[in-house]
This record gives C-alpha cells, sequence and structure tokens, in this order.
C-alpha cells in the first residue's frame, strides 16, 4: 500500500506520516518513551488499543472539551500518570483533542514533546499540522493558545472509515480550501475523483491527504508564527466564522461553513474586481457538487443576515476596527491578503 512522507521545515523540523494502518508503527515508535494517550470517549474504544496499556486520559467528544477546566483536569493527569520533561503525550483524535493535547504539553513542565495522531479528515488536512494549540474562552474560540509544533504527525486514513458521513464530508470543505491555497491542480482531480474518495477508498485518500499536508507544510514553513503568508491558511473562514457563530457553534459543522465561506470568498474577489481567473467561481461550484459540499447559505440552516452581521465583527482575530479583513482569491493558488471588507459588499454578500 502507499504511503507519504512530508517534511515540515518549522524550527524544529518533523514529518507528517501518511497512510493506511499506520497507528501501531506510531505505537512502535514511541514505545521506548514514556508517554499518555489523550483522546475522547468516542475515539478510544476505536482505535486506543494500537497503543497497548499506555495509560489513557479521555476526554467528552466535541468542542466543549476545549475549556480552561477540562485544560487543568488534563494537566492534573498528567501530573497523575507521573510525566517527567522527557514524558511525550499522543493525541488521536479529531482538532479538539489535537488543540487541546498540544496546548497540555506545551504548557507541562514548560513543555514536553507531543504526537498528533489525527483521525478526521479535518485534522488530518489542517488543524494536526503546523503546531497550533488552543481552547476556547468566553468571548471567542481558540482565543487562548500557543504556537508547539509536534515531533510527528501520524495521519491514518484507515481511520477515517468510522467517520459519519457529515463529519468526512465537513473534512472535504478545508480539502478545497487547501487546493485553492497552494495546489491549483488538485482542485480539478477532485472533481473527477469524487467518486472515489467519497466512497473513503484509502488510495483515493492518501494523496489527497499527502497534497494538503505538502500545502500546508510549505505555508507554515514559510511563516511559522503567522506573521503573513499563513493568513493564507484563513482563507474562507472569516464568513466561515461568522456561519458557526450565527447558527449557533457545533450546529454547522466547521468544514461546511468553510466551503459557503470559500464561494462567498471568491465572490467577494470577483466583485471586488481582483479575480484573474474568471473560470474559478464554476470550477469551485463543481467540485463542491461533487463532492458534496454546501456553496451556497441557503445550502445551510436559514441564517438571518443581522446574525450573519454580528458573526461577522464576533471574529476578533480577523479585523480591523470592527472591520473584517479578508482573506481573498486571485486564482487559485493566488491570494491576497488583508483586503477590507465594507458595508456594501457585506451586504451583498450576506444579505
Ligand atoms: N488552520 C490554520 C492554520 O493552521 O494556520
Amino acid at each position: 500500500m502507499t504511503r507519504a512522507t512530508v517534511e515540515v521545515r518549522t524550527g524544529y523540523p518533523y514529518e507528517v506520516h501518511i497512510g493506511s494502518d499506520l497507528l501501531p508503527e506510531a505505537a512502535a515508535r514511541i514505545a521506548k518513551r514514556t508517554h499518555v494517550v489523550l483522546t475522547d470517549a468516542h475515539v478510544a474504544p476505536l482505535w486506543a488499543k494500537a497503543f497497548g496499556a499506555a495509560p489513557r486520559i479521555v476526554v467528552a467528544p466535541g468542542e466543549a472539551s476545549k475549556s480552561l477546566r477540562v485544560l487543568e483536569s488534563v494537566l492534573d493527569e498528567l501530573v497523575a500518570s507521573r510525566m517527567k520533561r522527557d514524558g511525550l503525550v499522543v493525541c488521536l483524535g479529531g482538532g479538539v483533542v489535537g488543540d487541546l493535547g498540544g496546548l497540555a504539553a506545551s504548557l507541562y513542565m514548560r513543555g514536553i514533546d507531543f504526537v498528533q495522531c489525527p483521525t478526521t479528515l479535518l485534522a488530518q488536512v489542517d488543524s494536526s499540522v503546523g503546531g497550533k494549540t488552543a481552547i476556547n474562552l468566553a468571548g471567542g474560540k481558540n482565543l487562548a493558545g500557543t504556537f508547539h509544533q509536534p515531533i510527528a504527525v501520524y495521519a491514518d486514513v484507515a481511520t477515517l472509515a468510522t467517520l459519519a458521513d457529515e463529519e468526512f464530508t465537513s473534512g472535504l470543505g478545508e480539502v478545497v480550501k487547501s487546493a485553492l491555497v497552494g495546489d491549483p491542480s488538485l482542485l480539478d482531480e477532485l472533481t473527477e475523483n469524487a467518486g472515489a474518495i467519497r466512497a473513503r477508498r484509502v488510495e483515493a485518500l492518501i494523496p489527497v491527504v499527502e497534497r494538503c499536508v505538502r500545502v500546508k507544510a510549505a505555508v507554515v514553513a514559510a511563516d511559522e508564527r503567522e506573521a503573513g503568508t499563513r493568513k493564507t491558511l484563513n482563507l474562507g473562514h472569516t464568513f466561515a466564522h461568522a456561519i458557526e457563530h450565527a447558527a449557533g457553534y457545533g450546529t454547522v459543522p466547521h468544514g461546511l461553513a468553510v466551503s459557503v465561506g470559500l464561494s462567498l470568498a471568491v465572490r467577494a474577489s470577483a466583485r471586488l474586481g481582483l479575480l484573474s481567473d474568471p473560470e474559478l467561481p464554476e470550477r469551485l461550484a463543481r467540485v463542491q457538487t461533487r463532492l458534496g459540499l454546501p456553496s451556497e447559505l441557503e445550502h445551510l440552516p436559514a441564517l438571518t443576515p443581522a446574525a450573519l452581521h454580528a458573526g461577522l465583527t464576533h471574529d476578533k482575530k480577523g479585523q480591523d476596527a470592527g472591520r473584517p479583513r479578508l482573506v481573498l482569491p486571485r486564482a487559485a493558488g493566488d491570494l491576497v491578503l488583508d483586503i477590507p471588507a465594507d458595508d456594501a459588499l457585506l451586504a451583498e454578500l450576506l444579505g
């Protein structure tokens, strides 16, 4: 079976391994180090057995676990497990487990190593790579966190077989984003191979995850701490966060909101005269349809324009004096940053 390895050239470089049935290999590679497995109650019975008798910290599935309270309990459990500075945390799960475990690892004894074993498509193509860790605060998502790179990532596509359809499709929203950010030919290949991808055939998934990780690795290596270029990874996310906030977090899966956010970003680009590929709206709509992704706000639960506008200004990270600043595509692989969105444009896009 094919497999791939991508190097992430950050300050401390590391490898992302992509393949099928990789968890036993991950377990064997870390066996000599004292480690604990951080996972959630949904993933533990499915995949944690690969790590044998290693101590486990099991949190509740879902976004609510990205909290100060759960972070404190994870840190207490690391103490109870007698983890020392040479210990290792294995994050086995989706983005919540990866973000929470990465943050706990970055804080415990001023920072210990961690390994990411992402088990959702979204985590494999995006959140497990690049070292962003976070929990949510009352004032917003991901407002408390650190940059702390894992020492390795094992993206085992076999784990994607057990994802609910909606969660798998949500990951495809981030796949399309990755293609738009840095791999234009992937956009059309996704359209051509949509059947095999949606059937979750491992030989179709491995190259897709690899290509997305290559995009992410290149961006993160160029701008580890998001001074500039890394903002391109937020393509579609200002609108997505507005949608998620308006709907109530957890109501619309993140990647589905990102998919609609990508359509809105392309529309904004066209409206501002920035688009250099006039076929991009059509190419994007085609891939979204083939992958079963939403492309229009109407494809999501009804959201009022007022709630969407409130959601936009809630996204404190992507704005300047209350005015959202957008990442927009001129073409696939050619993005512009920090474009201020005026009220007329937002009214046209969001109603
Ligand atoms: N998910 C966006 C980033 O890692 O920068």
